[in-house]
Formats: C-alpha cells, structure tokens, sequence
C-alpha cells in the first residue's frame, strides 16, 4: 500500500492530509470528495524553480500546465509562487484571467484553436500563442492586422521521439495530431512561412512528448535535437530564437512501484544539454521554459469516498463499491491506470485482502483499483485514493447525472471550500444546508474558486 510522504496518521488512526483529520473532512463535506494538499504544491513549485535557479542560471521561467487542474485557486497558487500558465482552451483562459492571473505570463496551446479562443486570447494580450499549424498562424495574422497587434509565437514542433509512455498521452512522435515534424520538413515550412506574415513575432519553438514519464532520456534526447533544429533555422532563415519550451510530462507516483525521477535531476540534466548543444552549435542560450502538470498537483491529491455495497463472489472476485468512479476518476477506463488506496478511518490496519474498488457508474469498466491489497473494507468505511490530484477533476464527468465530487484544499488544519455544492432542502427537511443526503435534496455543482 502506498501512502505519499505528505500523509500521516493521527492518534485516531485516521488519516491526515495537510494537518486534516480525512474522517472529519468526509464527514463535514460528503463523499467522494477530492482533497489536494495546498502545501504539498507549492513545496513542488518552488524545487522546480530552484533547480532553473541552480542549474540554468534562472534564465527561464516554469509554467503551470493548468489543465491537469484548472480552478481559479490553482491560477492563483501558480501566480503566487511566480509561475507562468499553460492554458489549452478559452474556458482554461478564462479561469485564469478571472482568477487575475497576468496574462503576458500565459501560453497558449491547442492544435485547433477556433477563431474565436484566438481573438480572445489576442484581445487579452496573452504572453504566447504556441502555434500548432500554418491555419492558426493565418487566423494569428489576420486577428492581429483587425487589432493593430503582434503576437509572439512559438511552434509546436514534433521532434521524433519515443517518451515510452501509454500510446493515448504519447505526443511527440511524427503520427501525432499535435504540430508539426521535422523529419518530414513541416517544421522548417513553417517557420519559413511565419516568417513572411507581419503581424508575428517569432519568439521561439516548443516541444511536448509526452505524459507520466519516467527516463530523462527521452527529454534529453528531445532538447538536443530542438537545439540541432534552431540552429538549422538559423543558419538557412537568418530565424534566431530567443525561447525553448520542453513541455511537460515528467511522471509521478502513483504505485508503490512508479519510480519517477527527481525534478531537479531532470532539470540538471537538461540543462547540460542545452548548454553544451548551444555552445557547440553556436546559438545563444534560448531562455527556457518547462511546462509541467501531474507533478505539481498529482500527488498532492487524494479522494475519499464512502464504501456501499460490499459484493465477494467466492473463487471470482470481491467488488468494494464506493460511492464515485469513473466520472470522478475516468483514469482507469481511459489508459488502465493503477492507484493506490487506503482506509481513512482504519488508516494503519494490514492489507490483507484483495479487492476490486469500483464505482456506481453503468459500466462495468467503472473500476478504480482492479485487484487492490487492502485491509477489510466495510460499508460505510471511508476510502481514500491516492495521487488523484492531476486529470481527475479535470477530466470528469457528470455521467448517469451524478455530480462531480466538491473539492477543497487542506493547508495547516484548515480546510479551503473550492468546488461545493449547493443543496436545496426539501420541504419541512430540517437538513443544515451544506450536509449531504442526495436523496432527499437536489445537489447542484458550484464552483467558488
Ligand atoms: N504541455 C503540453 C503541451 C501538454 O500537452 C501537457 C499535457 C503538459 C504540458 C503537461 O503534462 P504533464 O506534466 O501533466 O504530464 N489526461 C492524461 C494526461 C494528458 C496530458 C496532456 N498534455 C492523464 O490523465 O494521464
């Protein structure tokens, strides 16, 4: 069973998040419920901006890839800590603005961004637009000759390599629906073509290969041949870059067996590639920038769920239900991932058991852990999923219309309501409002932050 380092349990032995008793929160905020750990993410943000400190003189800048999970609150802590965003959408840009994020420190990505995400974008004078194809660098053009503009852009280039990751989050090889590849010239078309529109200003090129990561290789391999490809646009367009962003994709643990690397390795070990493949190739160092997600908010989430129906069908399988699945956590049935779990309210007990825990969704690859050691679980025991904190929220859905879990976030024992929700009480129902009994009230999703 694995339990990340930033969860302990108290005398009660229940499980603690963030200096929260989990049985305390299920109890005042209903299940499922997802818990990130407020702490735990800024701790992640400032060693990714120390090791850029350490190991590349600062001279770049971290961007919170906000769609592992994009809340107001999340814009704000990324703001607060000096990060930049990544946002993939004009609702992401949005939230971000909204939250007051400044919007010369946000990227824009997509591989089709419609007109209108485009104008909005422009119109609120984002940092840069990450250009995906030669369609979005006319529509770029053409909003900017409308405005009187110029936008600064970066390609979105595939640069050919492996990441070794599942086939539905691998993004940098040439059969890939995002950007453009060198190895067929694309890329160098590209550029060439920015180069005749005037209302563009070439600020660099980007790469991104993919997602839960684990070798540096690839990402080592990944910055040598973007640093071989600015040199070949130098020296054939007179085209000099002044920004390198690698992405993201750096993984997390989710298993007892996930051995991600240390941020600050990566970073160091990147680094050296840049700086060697600049002074070789004589290019100025870019500054750089590094988009990560997952590993700034994945593990520093959990959700707790209550277990209903308990369901042992001896010499086949025992089915723990919980009272979520896979519209809070659609992890499993999209790419087979695996978690870890514990009982918040038994949080130190043996795992002596193997159960399947899946959700109440109509489906009957509705499952959160497929063959889970766990202690025993009861009805009514709370259950809490680890490392859910990236692509879970973010990813959800309302299927079978059941709501989206509220989340809050846990800093020094207090909790922070972010998504809540609303109960409208039924008549003569002497129900606080805020305390949930789906069944007699109507739940309505209500994001505050
Ligand atoms: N930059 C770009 C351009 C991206 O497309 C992504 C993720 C990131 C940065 C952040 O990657 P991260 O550091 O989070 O790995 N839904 C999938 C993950 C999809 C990743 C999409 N792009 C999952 O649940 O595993």
């Amino acid at each position: 069973m694995f339990i990340p380092k930033n969860l302990s349990v108290n005398e009660k032995n229940h499980l603690v998040i963030g200096g929260c008793d989990t049985v305390d929160l299920a109890k005042e905020y209903g299940t499922p419920l997802y818990v990130m750990d407020e702490e735990h993410i800024r701790t992640a943000m400032r060693a990714y901006k120390n090791s850029l400190n350490s190991f590349y003189s600062g001279n770049g800048l971290i961007l919170y890839a906000s769609k592992a999970l994009s809340t107001m609150y999340m814009y704000k802590i990324a703001s607060e800590e000096g990060l930049g965003a990544d946002v993939v959408s004009g609702g992401e840009l949005y939230t971000a603005l909204k939250s007051g994020f400044d919007s010369e420190k946000i990227y824009f990505h997509g591989n089709n961004k419609t007109y209108d995400e485009l104008e909005f974008a422009i119109g609120e004078n984002v940092g840069r637009i990450v250009a995906d194809n030669a369609r979005e660098l006319d529509i770029v053009n053409e909003i900017c000759e409308k405005k009187g503009k110029t936008a600064k852009v970066l390609f979105r280039i595939k640069p050919g390599v492996d990441a070794h990751t599942h086939e539905f989050i691998s993004t940098g090889q040439i059969d890939s629906k995002f950007g453009v590849a060198i190895e067929n010239g694309e890329a160098f078309e590209i550029v060439k073509y920015a180069k005749s529109l005037k209302n563009l200003e070439i600020a660099g090129l980007h790469c991104h290969i993919g997602s839960q990561i684990f070798s540096l290789e690839p990402f080592k391999l990944a910055a040598k041949i973007m640093i071989e490809f600015a040199e070949k646009i130098k020296n054939e367009l007179g085209v000099e870059i002044s920004e390198l962003n690698l992405g993201g994709g750096f993984g997390i643990k989710y298993i007892e067996s996930d051995t991600p690397p240390e941020y600050e390795k990566y970073i160091e070990e990147v680094s050296k590639v840049i700086k060697t493949e600049c002074a070789e190739r004589n290019i100025k160092m870019p500054f750089i920038l590094m988009e990560p997600g997952r590993s700034l908010v994945g593990d520093a989430g959990i959700t707790l769920y209550t277990a209903g129906t308990v369901k042992d069908i001896k010499n086949v399988r025992k089915y723990v239900s919980v009272d979520g699945g896979m519209g809070d956590n659609p992890r499993y049935i999209l790419y087979g991932a695996e978690y870890d779990a514990a009982i918040a309210n038994r949080a130190n007990e043996t795992a002596d058991e193997v159960v399947t825990i899946c959700g109440k969704c109509c489906e009957s690859g509705d499952i959160i852990i497929k063959d889970a050691k766990m202690p025993k679980i009861n009805s009514g025991d709370i259950v809490a999923v680890m490392s859910t904190g990236a692509y879970n929220y973010s990813m959800a859905s309302n299927y079978n219309r059941l709501c989206r879990p509220a989340m809050v976030f846990v800093k020094n024992g207090k909790a922070k309501k972010i998504i809540v929700f609303k109960y409208k009480p039924k008549k003569g129902s002497k129900t606080k409002q805020g305390h949930r009994q789906p069944y007699t009230k109507v739940k309505i999703e209500k994001i505050n932050a």
